[in-house]
């Protein structure tokens, strides 16, 4: 299932992390590649540490948590902090799949030297505090309009074929995780966006897009003043599913 959503950040919030952005410290995008990517990858990245994209992260991520369609079509148990790329001068990102996960850093104790004994403090400094995170859903943000760009189209490969994504600044693409997908080279002007991943509730796409198509039935029923009680029922069916698929 492939969902774009076409209103996620405002014309003011786009232009402030235009400009964020554009004034960015970035480095070479095969730093975070695994071994096999390493070859196919050719970009730039902010750093995770990035005070600037931890702040256009935060935004973006309040924006999701507030977007109904992406609520419903995601059912997001965890968004994993955005990450940032750009493209220019032929920069490209060969056919992949993502990591299935990824270590995402915890928030750790706020003082833990006044509530744990000297061992545990050891125990503490050797580990500390992070969560392994099922990138089920990807996301990518455009922050640059298809007019400033040549190439630098987002190709997913799905079910049902081949799409080519490239879609206007503040704007989201929302797809499977299990797909195959790359970024063709960008020939002309800079190709600016955020990607990241989603653990979902309901790890099957299938299940989740079955979900979502009976979520979206019983709001048409709600609208249109369908009898209260078949629509109580409905809902309570969708409960029961999601019950019986959904994960921790
Ligand atoms: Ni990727």
């Amino acid at each position: 299932m492939l969902i774009t959503i076409p209103d996620l950040l405002s014309a003011e919030h786009i232009r402030q992390c235009r400009q964020a952005l554009e004034s960015a410290d970035w480095t070479d995008g095969r730093a975070t590649a695994g071994h096999v990517a390493v070859d196919l990858k050719n970009n730039r990245q902010l750093a995770l540490d990035n005070p600037i994209g931890r702040q256009i992260g935060d935004l973006i991520t309040q924006a999701l948590r507030r977007h109904p369609v992406f609520q419903s079509a995601a059912l997001p148990a965890h968004i994993l902090p955005p990450r940032f790329n750009r493209y220019e001068g032929g920069e490209h990102y060969g056919f992949h799949i993502d990591n299935a996960f990824f270590r995402v850093p915890g928030v750790a104790p706020a003082d833990p030297a006044q509530a744990r004994p000297a061992a545990s403090q050891a125990m503490h400094a050797a580990a500390p505090a992070s969560c392994l995170l099922r990138t089920d859903i990807s996301t990518t943000v455009f922050f640059s309009d298809p007019d400033e760009y040549d190439g630098g189209e987002l190709i997913i490969q799905d079910t049902y074929g081949e799409q080519r994504v490239k879609l206007p600044a503040g704007q989201a693409v929302v797809y499977p995780g299990t797909s195959l997908h790359r970024v063709t080279p960008v020939t002309r002007g800079v190709r600016y966006g955020s990607f990241f991943w989603t653990q979902s509730l309901v790890r099957d796409d299938g299940r989740r897009a079955l979900l979502l198509q009976q979520d979206v039935a019983i709001q048409r029923l709600i609208q249109s003043g369908a009898d209260a009680d078949t629509v109580s029922q409905l809902t309570g069916v969708y409960h029961n599913l999601l019950r019986l698929w959904a994960e921790p």
